[in-house]
């Protein structure tokens, strides 16, 4: 079977790796890609937008089935463009990843179908929405209504910083449209971590859970990035943290989004906080994490193309998961996630170990060499019995690959770490 992969990051080179591992699948394109892809995917010049080239490639190669990496194109209804087109395709419709698209929807859904996660309001209304955060006071959290590539939240400490980001976003408009409306939200305190399933209509099975590290610098300091690091699994949660959240929060939304009319096919990613009374979801997304894919996929021990398929079918997929824990850490051009220059050589990747995963994100090959080519520019990722041993790992190969202009993040995983928890990778919360 042929599979094609729509994306370019490191969620999608993780995904054609892991797809590349089937018998059943005997050619993965990737399109666009990245050049670092190509030892699991041919790429193809198409732009994710660029719809009507895509279904007309994907009819060309008979493409058995096509993964959707990103959410833009889910957002504004690829799905539904290839189904109508008689072509299979993994990904909810536009109605359903509108749980994504729209925070304001989302937090409706929750709202009616008692679904747990902060108390919020939205508003379109500048002045409405001060008197709001000044009536409610900080810690408040400020979130821009539409997708703004995951920059559009501000945790703010102090009234004054909230009122910042309000004028950001609703009068300096500085994600556009999609700060015209905001959703303000109470400030949850716990551990936060990421939570997985393949959905189809009301049936949901969950994967193994990850965490995180979105800020920029250790000790999660510094602004929000698209991620510097994962791992898997996450004991310092509960035991039974993936059981309760299945049972209060994915299944519960699932149904609802059956019964509002938009039944999900697909993955639905749960980020939550595990509070004093429970997991409260943070956002849903309509799509793998990134980068919490490439350390969950890695756990995978079944086959990912019947994975997909048997779920784009809307029938049951088969999931094993190993206990072995993996870490990942990205490796990012200096000034990310602000201004920052492309073009640093990356040197190394052949001193890595050979059971060390390398997926990429912004590289690309030029005379022979590896050139960083984006903010977040590969991720590596090492497994171990012990999560403490597959940090550790991580760290060392991730020092063979810095150079000036590239940096990490040292402490991946320390949240597990710091914790005697951290020290056994064998708690079956995931
Ligand atoms: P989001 O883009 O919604 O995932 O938000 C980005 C980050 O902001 C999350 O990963 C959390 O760390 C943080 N955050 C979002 N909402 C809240 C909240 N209600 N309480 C505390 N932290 C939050
Ligand atoms: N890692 C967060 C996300 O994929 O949205």
């Amino acid at each position: 079977m042929k599979v094609l992969v729509i994306g370019r990051g490191g969620r999608e080179h993780a995904i054609a790796w892991k797809l590349a591992q089937s018998d059943k699948v005997e050619e993965i394109f990737a399109a666009p890609g990245n050049d670092g892809m190509a030892n699991v995917a041919r790429r193809v010049p198409i732009h994710e937008n660029e719809w009507d080239r895509l279904i007309e490639f994907a009819k060309k190669e008979a493409i058995a089935l096509t993964v959707v990496g990103p959410e833009q194109p889910l957002v504004d209804g690829i799905a539904d463009r290839f189904r109508t087109e008689g072509l299979a395709i993994f990904g909810p419709s536009k109605a359903a990843a509108m749980i994504e698209g729209s925070k304001s929807f989302a937090k409706r859904l929750m709202k009616e179908y008692g679904i747990p996660t902060a108390d919020y309001a939205s508003f379109r209304d500048y002045e409405a929405a001060v008197d709001y955060v000044k009536r409610r006071g900080a810690p408040i959290v400020i979130k821009a209504d539409g997708l703004a590539a995951g920059k559009g939240v501000t945790v703010a400490m102090s009234v004054d910083e909230a009122l910042g980001a309000l004028s950001d976003m609703m009068e300096n408009q500085v994600f556009g449209h999609a700060g015209a409306a905001v959703v303000i939200e109470d400030y949850l305190e716990g551990e936060e971590f990421s939570l997985m399933a393949f959905v189809s209509g009301e049936r949901v099975y969950p994967m193994v859970i990850a965490q995180d590290h979105k800020r920029v610098y250790e000790g999660d300091q510094g602004p929000n990035t698209g991620g510097m690091g994962a791992y898997s699994p996450v004991p310092q949660l509960p035991g039974d943290a993936v059981a309760v959240s299945v049972e209060r929060i994915l299944k519960p939304v699932a149904r609802a989004l059956v019964k509002e009319g938009r039944p999900y096919s697909g993955v639905l990613y749960a980020g939550l906080m595990w509070t004093n009374e429970g997991p409260k979801v943070i956002e849903f997304n309509c799509r793998f994490g990134d980068p919490e894919t490439q350390v969950v996929l890695p756990r995978l021990e079944s086959d990912l193309f019947d994975a997909l398929l048997a779920i784009a079918r809307g029938e049951e997929p088969e999931l094993t998961w190993s206990d072995r824990a993996v870490c990942g850490i990205v490796l990012a051009s200096e000034g990310y996630p602000g201004d920052y220059q492309k073009g640093a050589v990356i040197r190394g990747l052949d001193a890595l170990e050979k059971e060390t995963l390398v997926f990429h994100a912004g590289t690309k090959r030029a005379d022979g060499r590896w050139i960083a080519d984006g903010g977040r520019v590969l991720l590596v990722a090492c497994r171990d019995a012990e999560l403490c041993k597959a940090t550790a790992k991580a760290r060392s190969e991730a020092e063979k690959l810095k150079q000036p202009g590239l940096f990490f993040r040292r402490d991946i995983g320390w949240r597990a770490l710091k914790t005697n928890g951290g020290f056994s990778a064998t708690v079956r919360n995931g």
